[in-house]
């Protein structure tokens, strides 16, 4: 499992070893506390910042070495630029610049959470926490070998130095269940294909019963019988079962209608017989990021008891070129009755998710629908990888969806439906057919999943330029980055917990 440092909260006071992490406002302006614990070396910082031309930007850090009149070994001075200018997201991310500054070599380090105007209060404080926490993250299970100087994850300390210890803590007990979900969603994506297929990561799915999740597998046999000819017509030409997860968390009032979230669990995409091409094919082991996102999502809404009812369904598929698998041209059946003529196997996520869409609204009837899926390079094209693209036949959830992404930074870009969209979906020989064609791509796929989830309010997010290799930032430095749990869990809790 990928390793990280230990974190402790502890009451503030000078160090006596390590790593010194603090704090400090545009125009270096420390906090009381950080002035007391600097003691002397303050006056030593100040000359070291001129020197460096160091004024407490953000995002700007000044490195001291054996500090003169301190013990610790090294001083790292975090710039958290303007207070006024400071949004809560902030903290988060000075998290993550501070536990990046902490070299990987030092066992023992603490972080000062004191800004230019005061103490950090224990939600701020988890915050940080959560940040410090994502920064470490580092999927290192397959390496034999460590860096040279670089101390074993288990030996490493962090403490982190509050003013309201027991108040940190409690904070923190409530926030660590998303950093955990997005760690859990991480490891999922940058597990290697061969050791994460579908009834591997249905197995992984089912580690949520210990948090009292129900989970529900449903195996070849149990979806024939449901009729998914989408989703099974996907996995025939694979050696490797296809599986549907059901997850489900009911922490909200009996009979309220649950949240619906639904994820893509592509194991790996080849194309099928529409094969890709050779380069860059290793990373379609990242095609199972929406399922992963949802499985992390529910890890978070369980561990923080989430006062919400929930549902995670995702479709865990391997798209494989076999003398079994399906073919251009073939027609197959939707559980929805819907039939789709294949034009190109490598449009196989809107199959998969057209009858895990159908299923879980006709079981379970949700207030919303939001599905994930790495759908289409055209996404890539159009937003980057800054965006996710988001689609949706509701305006509200729409909203709601844009607000929690400008909160949590995993942000999202609404796109367009229509029904001269649709059209471009409609078949000669089949109901539809699953693509559209090279023009408004992502759109086209969006159109297509739209048609399998009748009036119920519905979003797709577009998460191919997101969920795996995208750039790194102070919080993220792993090629899987476990998009979409900090979003959703703060879409839940802003708007449809208590
Ligand atoms: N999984 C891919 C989309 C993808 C591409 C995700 C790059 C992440 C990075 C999806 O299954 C796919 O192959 N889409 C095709 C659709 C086309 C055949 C209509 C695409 O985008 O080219
Ligand atoms: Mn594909
Ligand atoms: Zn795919």
């Amino acid at each position: 499992m990928a390793e990280a440092p230990k974190l402790f909260f502890a009451p503030i006071a000078v160090p006596g070893s390590g790593v010194l992490v603090v704090f400090t406002d545009a125009d270096l302006r420390f906090g009381a506390r950080t002035r007391a614990v600097l003691g002397s070396a303050l006056d030593m910082v100040t000359r070291a910042a001129k020197a460096d031309r160091f004024t407490g930007k953000s995002g700007s850090a000044l490195d001291v070495v054996a500090p003169a009149g301190m013990k610790v070994s090294r001083l790292v001075v975090v710039g958290a630029g303007k207070a006024a200018e400071r949004k809560p997201q902030d903290l988060v991310k000075l998290g993550g610049a501070a536990m990046g500054r902490i070299p990987l070599a030092a066992s023992d380090a603490t972080i000062l959470l004191e800004l230019g105007d005061g103490v950090v209060k224990p939600d701020a404080a988890a915050d940080v926490a959560l940040g410090a926490t994502l920064r470490a993250y580092s999927f290192d299970r397959y390496k034999t070998k460590r860096k040279e100087g670089e101390e074993p994850a288990a030996k490493r300390r962090v403490t982190l130095a509050v003013a309201d210890v027991a108040g940190a803590r409690r904070a923190w007990g409530a926030r660590r269940g998303i950093a955990d979900g997005v760690v859990l969603a991480r490891d999922l994506v940058n597990e290697p294909p061969n050791v994460l297929f579908p009834v591997e990561f249905a197995r992984r799915a089912a580690g949520l019963r210990k948090l009292g999740v129900g989970v529900e597998i449903l195996d070849v046999k149990a979806m024939t019988k449901l009729g998914m000819g989408a989703l099974l017509g996907v996995g025939q030409g694979s050696a490797r079962d296809s599986r549907v997860v059901v997850m489900r968390w009911n922490g909200g009032k009996k009979g309220t209608p649950p949240l619906a979230f639904i994820g893509k669990g592509v194991c790996f995409d080849t194309g099928g017989i529409s094969i890709k091409p050779a380069a860059g094919m290793e990373d379609m082991k990242g095609d199972m990021a929406g399922a992963a996102c949802v499985v992390g999502l529910m890890h978070a809404l369980a561990s923080r008891r989430a006062k919400v009812n929930a549902i995670g369904a995702i479709g865990l598929v391997e798209n494989m070129p076999d003398g079994n698998a399906q073919r251009p041209g073939d027609i197959v059946t939707s559980m929805s009755g819907q039939t789709i003529e294949i034009i190109n196997t490598d449009a196989e996520g809107r199959l998969v998710l057209a009858d895990v869409c159908h299923y879980v609204n006709t079981r379970f009837k949700p207030a919303f629908m939001i599905d994930l899926a790495t759908l289409t390079g055209a996404i890539i094209v159009a937003l980057g990888q800054e965006y996710a693209g988001m689609f949706a036949n509701d305006d509200k959830l729409a909203e709601r969806l844009t607000q929690a992404g400008l909160d949590t930074g995993e942000r999202v870009w609404r796109m367009p439906l229509g029904p001269e969209y649709d059209k471009m979906i409609d078949s000669k020989f089949a109901d539809m057919k699953n693509t559209g064609g090279r023009f408004g791509g992502s759109i086209t796929a969006a159109q297509f999943i739209g048609r399998f989830v009748g009036k119920t309010p519905w979003a797709h997010l577009d998460i191919a330029g997101t969920g795996f290799a995208s750039s790194n930032s102070d919080i993220n430095k792993s090629w899987g980055s476990g998009w979409g749990v900090r979003l959703l869990d703060r879409l839940v809790a802003e708007e449809y917990e208590g």
